[in-house]
């Protein structure tokens, strides 16, 4: 257990948050995490659960619902973790997106343009590089994300749990976002865990996903937002497929000056952009 706090990326237990410098990231979340915010020491227990319902480890904790409601007993994982990580969040970005946002509350919302399906069964149907036992009505956990890189969930020794990971932030694989990364299994093993290498460089879906990850050596999350994006912020013809760009990697096309994804239907859309010294004026699969 002790292994899983001394992990370079963690919840930072009885001390300073440890993996940013506050004095550098002024934030206004509570800072200070322990075992009973996430445990109730006397109803916790072993039994498992089917997501997003709460496992036995978080019977009686309190949360925060998707409506932002206070609750003293949450019945689902996020509830617990949008204690923090929903309204009063303020935190670091570890990726900076064309649309920042730190309320996973608002990024998770099944009204979303595009979310990853931790409330509800995201919105679309063709998703064919999804593993089995995933299907297009499977609802996830942010612990299938963020969990100890030793997790027993994943087959090691440690713990399950978001506790602590050699993978920055809390994620239970490795999940490379910088440009010109080469691919690799390694590299994007967070999404190969249910996202089928060979069905993505075979390009099922997004017919230009081989040329980019493997080719241009251009991470998922050039493209792909890992939550979603919040109603308020997108729009549903700019933001489906989880897309919200990282900010740091395009720039507008010369052209028209427009720097967006346009959604054109089934398995079709286009972008308007600059990325990597290379104009979409647009470009259109
Ligand atoms: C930020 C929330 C959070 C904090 C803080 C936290 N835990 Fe957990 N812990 C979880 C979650 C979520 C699970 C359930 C994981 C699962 O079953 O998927 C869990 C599971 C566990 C388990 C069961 C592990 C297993 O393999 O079934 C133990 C034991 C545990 N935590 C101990 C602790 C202790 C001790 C502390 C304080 C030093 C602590 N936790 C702090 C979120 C937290
Ligand atoms: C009591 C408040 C609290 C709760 C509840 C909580 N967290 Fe956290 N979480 C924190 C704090 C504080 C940090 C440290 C932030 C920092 O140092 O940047 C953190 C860090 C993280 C990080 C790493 C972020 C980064 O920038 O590196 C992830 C991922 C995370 N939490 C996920 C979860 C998940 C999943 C849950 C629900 C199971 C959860 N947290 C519940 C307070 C909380
Ligand atoms: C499909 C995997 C996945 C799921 C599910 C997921 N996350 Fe994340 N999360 C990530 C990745 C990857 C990042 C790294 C940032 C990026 O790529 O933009 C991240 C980043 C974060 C951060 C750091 C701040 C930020 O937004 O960059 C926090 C905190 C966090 N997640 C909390 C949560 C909570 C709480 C939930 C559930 C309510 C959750 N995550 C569900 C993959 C996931
Ligand atoms: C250059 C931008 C870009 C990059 C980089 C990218 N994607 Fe995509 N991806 C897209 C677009 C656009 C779609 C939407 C296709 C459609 O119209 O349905 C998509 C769709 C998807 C889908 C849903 C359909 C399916 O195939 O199951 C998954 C999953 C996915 N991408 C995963 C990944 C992963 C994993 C990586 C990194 C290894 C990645 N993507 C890299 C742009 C990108
Ligand atoms: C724990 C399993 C899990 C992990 C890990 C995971 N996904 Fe997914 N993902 C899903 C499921 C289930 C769906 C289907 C949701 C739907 O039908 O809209 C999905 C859907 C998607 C979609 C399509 C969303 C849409 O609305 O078109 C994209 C894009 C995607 N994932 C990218 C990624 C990327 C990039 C990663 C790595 C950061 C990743 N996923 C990691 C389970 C996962």
């Amino acid at each position: 257990m002790e292994a899983a706090f001394q992990r370079p990326y963690r919840h930072p237990i009885g001390q300073t948050a440890g993996v940013h410098d506050p004095a550098e990231d002024p934030r206004s979340m509570p800072r200070h995490v322990e075992c009973q915010d996430c445990h109730d020491p006397h109803a916790a227990n072993g039994a498992s659960a089917l997501a997003p319902q709460a496992p036995g480890p978080l019977a009686e904790v309190s949360g925060i619902d998707s409506e932002g409601r206070p609750i003293a007993s949450a019945t689902f994982t996020y509830e617990v973790c949008y204690k923090c990580h929903g309204d009063t969040a303020a935190g670091t970005v570890v990726v900076p997106r064309r649309i920042v946002q730190m309320n996973t509350r608002l990024e998770l919302d099944p009204g979303n343009p595009s979310y990853h399906p931790v409330e509800a069964p995201g919105q679309n149907p063709d998703v064919p590089s999804l593993l089995p036992p995933l299907t297009t009505a499977s609802v996830i956990y942010c612990t299938d994300c963020h969990d100890g890189d030793d997790s027993r969930r994943v087959g090691g020794s440690g713990p399950a749990g978001p506790h602590g990971s050699l993978n920055r932030p809390i994620l239970v694989r490795n999940y490379s976002t910088d440009d010109f990364t080469q691919e690799s299994p390694l590299a994007y093993a967070l999404c190969y865990g249910c996202h089928s290498r060979e069905s993505i460089l075979d390009d099922r879906s997004f017919k230009k996903h081989k040329k980019h990850v493997e080719d241009e050596s251009i991470p998922c999350s050039a493209c792909h937002d890992p939550h979603g994006i919040s109603a308020g912020q997108g729009t549903p013809s700019g933001n489906t497929h989880l897309i919200n760009f990282d900010a740091r990697l395009v720039s507008p096309d010369p052209r028209s000056g427009r720097l967006e994804f346009e959604d054109l239907g089934r398995l079709r859309g286009r972008c308007y952009l600059t990325c990597h010294g290379f104009a979409h004026d647009p470009k259109e699969y």
